[in-house]
């Protein structure tokens, strides 16, 4: 939980965190708090989520109950797909660092590539950056083309990509591509929701170890190097979530784990486009304004 990883910029990025997808306000608050009482120092949060607000709370409440301070903890968020654009890029992340209630971003993803406007989008990305505004940033959901593109067209070689990655969607091509671009991966749904968490061999092999589903899971991506942010809203399973560092995986199982690999993501072109259009970017327009 201590250990963190240099990125490409030399901003040091805590291995382990928590994420918060799918987390009211209310719920988001208490998990932050947890997690960083907990020892957690990474927290991952997006506007699109629209717990902003609570995440900000949870950071204060785990702030003052552990005496540390804002920069003991490294905060990501994410670009809203609604304001991808280079303007409004730009105008973005006021209101975010208002709802969380912070003077700067750890890290700011852009949370998905909208096409037509993601190498703008960038480029007011790298503008932040240079202002000092966000210690770092990064891309996420990037297939190796548009990666590829935005790579070609643009200054910042974005410091992470976050992807959904776990045993059944282990994305080979694009962890060896952004390896090789000096890219950090970083995954979001680590433990796959319902498919990877029951998965019989996964199970046999956390009986071994005594450890949880969950624990050997997230013990992989340690072993693999990418960064992982389980969410979770239950206190024992944030305490259990960080408690992978009494084991190591052997090369045997390790092997065993990336052979279940059946390259199959939840969400995927076209079904994240909801984000940008209809109820959804009327309800995060409130959200700035809030
Ligand atoms: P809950 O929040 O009720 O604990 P992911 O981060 O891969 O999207 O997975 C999150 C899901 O996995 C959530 O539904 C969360 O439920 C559940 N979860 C988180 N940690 C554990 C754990 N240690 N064991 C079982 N389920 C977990």
């Amino acid at each position: 939980l201590e250990e963190t990883t240099t990125l490409n910029n030399g901003v040091n990025m805590p291995r382990l965190g928590l994420g918060v997808w799918k987390t009211d306000n209310t719920s988001a608050k208490e998990s932050v708090k947890d997690a960083i009482v907990k020892g957690y120092h990474l927290i991952d949060t997006a506007k699109q989520y629209g717990n902003e607000t609570g995440v900000g709370e949870g950071i204060k409440e785990g702030l003052a109950a552990t005496g540390q301070n804002r920069n003991d903890l490294f905060i990501t968020t994410k670009l809203f797909n609604g304001d991808q654009g280079y303007e409004s890029t730009l105008n973005a992340l006021e209101g975010t660092l208002k709802r969380l209630d912070l003077t700067y971003i750890d890290l700011y993803l852009m949370h998905w590539p909208v096409d037509g406007k993601y190498i703008d989008t960038w480029k007011a990305m790298e503008k932040l950056y240079r202002q000092g505004k966000v210690r770092a940033i990064g891309i996420s959901n990037f297939d190796n083309e548009r990666l590829q593109d935005l790579l070609d067209h643009t200054d910042i070689v974005p410091a992470v990509n976050q992807m959904e990655f776990n045993p059944i969607n282990q994305e080979k091509d694009i962890l060896e591509f952004n390896n090789h671009a000096g890219i950090q991966m970083e995954a979001w749904s680590p433990l796959g929701g319902g498919e990877a968490l029951s998965n019989p061999q996964i199970k046999t092999i956390a009986d071994k170890y005594k450890k949880s589903v969950a624990q050997v899971i997230l013990r992989f991506d340690w072993q693999k190097g990418v960064i992982t942010i389980p969410k979770s809203s239950h206190e024992e399973r944030i305490i259990q979530n960080s408690d992978i560092f009494d084991f190591k995986l052997s090369d045997d199982d390790m092997k065993a784990i990336e052979a279940i690999d059946k390259e199959k993501r939840s969400l995927w072109y076209p079904d994240f486009t909801w984000h940008t259009t209809g109820e959804m970017q009327d309800t995060v327009d409130k959200w700035d304004d809030s």
